[in-house]
């Protein structure tokens, strides 16, 4: 199989850093393009802890690479650096209550970020695909449980209605 390079953006995160080992069992060279940010007390932080068990057995083999999605010029730069051939976007403020106490910030590592990467890889041939990560919380109350792909959207609030929104801007 051809190794290919994946960018992912959140990639440090619980679904990225999983991602990325499942990357490398498949032959594939991923690249981690992550804020380090973290959404609870940093107080009560494991942040660090996690950062290592994450990546245990595997911290050398991934690309890291600090970088904000909601900077049009780093996304450009990280864009032209790597020339990635599928980018997975995971990064995002993921906490559907702390979205209620920043609405902003929510918007913006949703909305923004996406965008982003959509007008940096446009005239880009090399990008083969661009996965977005989305939420059950786009379809607001399940009619069924489990709930199909295709149940109706009907988001309850700003996290799954922005979510919902930076599905439709992928696919337009
Ligand atoms: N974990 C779940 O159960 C779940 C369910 C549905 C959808 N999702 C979605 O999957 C994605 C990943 O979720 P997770 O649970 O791994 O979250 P996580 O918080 O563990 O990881 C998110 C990562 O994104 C990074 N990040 C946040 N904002 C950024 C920005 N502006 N620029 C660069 N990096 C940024 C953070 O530093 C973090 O490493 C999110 O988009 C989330 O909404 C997660």
């Amino acid at each position: 199989m051809t190794q290919k390079k994946f960018l992912i953006t959140g990639g440090a995160g619980f679904i990225g850093a999983r991602v990325c080992r499942q990357l490398l069992e498949l032959g594939h060279q991923p690249i981690v393009y992550d804020a380090f940010v973290q959404y609870i007390s940093p107080f009560e932080s494991f942040y660090q802890k996690f950062l290592e068990w994450r990546f245990k057995g595997i911290r050398e083999q991934v690309i890291f690479e600090r970088g904000d999605t909601r900077d049009k010029y780093d996304v450009h730069r990280i864009i032209t650096k790597h020339r990635p051939n599928v980018i997975i976007h995971l990064a995002a403020l993921p906490i559907a209550d702390f979205s209620f106490e920043h609405p902003e910030e929510t918007v913006s590592s949703i909305l923004l970020g996406a965008l982003n990467f959509l007008d940096s890889i446009k005239d880009q041939d090399f990008v083969e695909r661009f996965v977005f990560a989305s939420s059950s919380m786009v379809y607001g109350d399940f009619l069924e449980v489990p709930c199909p792909e295709d149940h109706p959207k009907k988001p309850k609030d700003i996290y799954g209605g922005t979510k919902l929104a930076g599905a439709v801007l992928v696919e337009t």
